[in-house]
């Protein structure tokens, strides 16, 4: 009885080892054919717990499944992740992945800020829009360009092509320091593409959202990520402006009137998650309400990464220290500290996408009713970053 049951046993893990074995061939075969080369007995390991659903995803136009990708391990003697790709011809090209983020925020100030970081002589820029935005996470994958669809979803192969000017530089100049980043400010909050994720597939509510790709991209390396935060109403009406959802300070109360009603009725019903990364209702939404409310969506990040590889600036401090910023931004991607004619260079840099003439309009009562509205938010801030500046008391005064 004993043996026999042990004979199954054996039967049932060897039909489970071949099925394990003939997937990977499988994935093998599809990466070298898309240019990705083989993978290692660690990542093996780590495919074993990853719940791959659909391979074929970008073959037929459907979201990618990036828990499909297996990439190669990432050079060790390089500061920036970057591997080894075999083209079809056999000759080797060097890809990178963005070694840090700039996750966000829109009119915060983060466009110049990346702009200044890349005068650091290690620093490159990608071939994104403005140098910077690739667009990848939250909107090229899923086929969106802010409120629009677009018909052709974005592939990891794509956002590897992005980072080509570093993966040049560091063949080129064989110089093994340099890094890259990806400064998309949309990323930290735009998690409207979570349905199309196969593992949410049938979910009310996101279980995988962009930090856990990027993470399960990234493998053994670790991002550092920068947020820059700017004060939630001044950005709401910047934001507003910018966007052309409307001009006047009488019509921005009644649209964010609107948007806080909105927004209720929304979570009324369903989770405060589900209405903050909802596509629908973004699209109605007369006014961009929900993403000055900037704990839902961090929270989310903290849950997948460690407060250690986040820095977070706000536009108050940035603005008015602005070396000081820069330095403890080197300080933190592991940069060496530039030379004082850079640094002059750096900080004497035009402002970049600056949106002047903003707060100072809004009426008073659409400022208490925005207040009132975004206290929450701001106490959750204060808490997830135990730093009392997130509640912007300084701007209240
Ligand atoms: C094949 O190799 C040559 C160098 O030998 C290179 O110039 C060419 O770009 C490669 N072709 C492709 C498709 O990558
Ligand atoms: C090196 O970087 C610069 C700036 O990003 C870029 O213009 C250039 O094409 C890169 N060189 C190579 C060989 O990729
Ligand atoms: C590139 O630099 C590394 C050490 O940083 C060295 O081992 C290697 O030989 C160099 N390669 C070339 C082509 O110069
Ligand atoms: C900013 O506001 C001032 C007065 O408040 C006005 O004179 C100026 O033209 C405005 N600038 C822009 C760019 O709107």
């Amino acid at each position: 009885m004993l043996r026999q049951v042990k004979k199954v046993f054996l039967v049932l893990v060897g039909i489970l080892t071949m099925t394990f074995v003939v997937q990977h061939i499988w994935v093998t075969s599809k990466n070298v054919r898309q240019g990705l080369v083989a993978w290692s007995s660690k990542e093996v390991q780590s495919i074993e717990k990853n719940p791959c659903i659909d391979r074929r995803a970008s073959e037929y136009n459907r979201v990618e499944d990036i828990y499909c990708i297996v990439l190669p391990e990432f050079l060790p003697h390089l500061k920036n992740p970057c591997f080894y790709d075999i083209v079809q011809n056999g000759t080797k090209s060097l890809r990178c992945l963005p070694y840090f983020y700039i996750l966000g925020i829109d009119k915060s100030g983060s466009t110049d800020f990346h702009n200044r970081l890349t005068k650091h002589p290690q620093v490159y820029g990608n071939l994104g829009t403005l140098d910077k935005e690739t667009e990848f996470w939250s909107w090229k994958r899923y086929g969106f360009a802010f409120k629009r669809k677009i018909e052709q979803r974005a592939t990891l192969d794509f956002y590897l092509d992005l980072f080509s000017p570093l993966a040049g530089n560091i063949t080129a100049r064989n110089e093994t320091n340099l890094v890259t980043g990806d400064a998309t400010p949309m990323d930290v909050y735009d998690f409207r593409g979570w349905p199309m994720i196969p593992q949410n597939e049938g979910l009310q509510e996101p279980r995988i959202l962009t930090p856990h790709l990027v993470k399960y991209i990234h493998g053994q390396h670790r991002p550092k990520f920068i947020i820059i935060f700017r004060e939630p109403i001044e950005r709401l009406y910047s934001d507003y402006v910018f966007l052309k959802y409307g001009k006047d300070p009488e019509e921005f109360h009644q649209h964010v009137v609107l948007a806080i009603t909105m927004m209720k009725e929304c979570i009324a019903m369903f989770s405060r998650r589900f209405c903050f990364f909802d596509d629908d209702l973004l699209q109605k939404l007369p006014v961009r309400i929900h993403v000055s409310c900037y704990s839902v969506f961090l929270k989310e990040w903290l849950q997948v990464f460690p407060r250690s590889v986040f820095h977070i600036i706000r536009t108050t401090e940035y603005a008015n220290e602005m070396e000081t910023t820069l330095k403890e931004a080197f300080h933190f991607l592991e940069l060496p500290s530039v030379s004082p004619d850079i640094m002059q260079d750096m900080v004497n840099e035009d402002r970049r996408h600056e949106t002047a003439n903003k707060t100072s309009t809004v009426l008073p009562e659409t400022r208490a009713l925005l207040r009132t509205y975004y206290s929450t938010c701001n106490e959750e801030m204060a808490e997830l970053l135990d730093d009392q500046r997130f509640l912007w008391l300084d701007h209240y005064s």
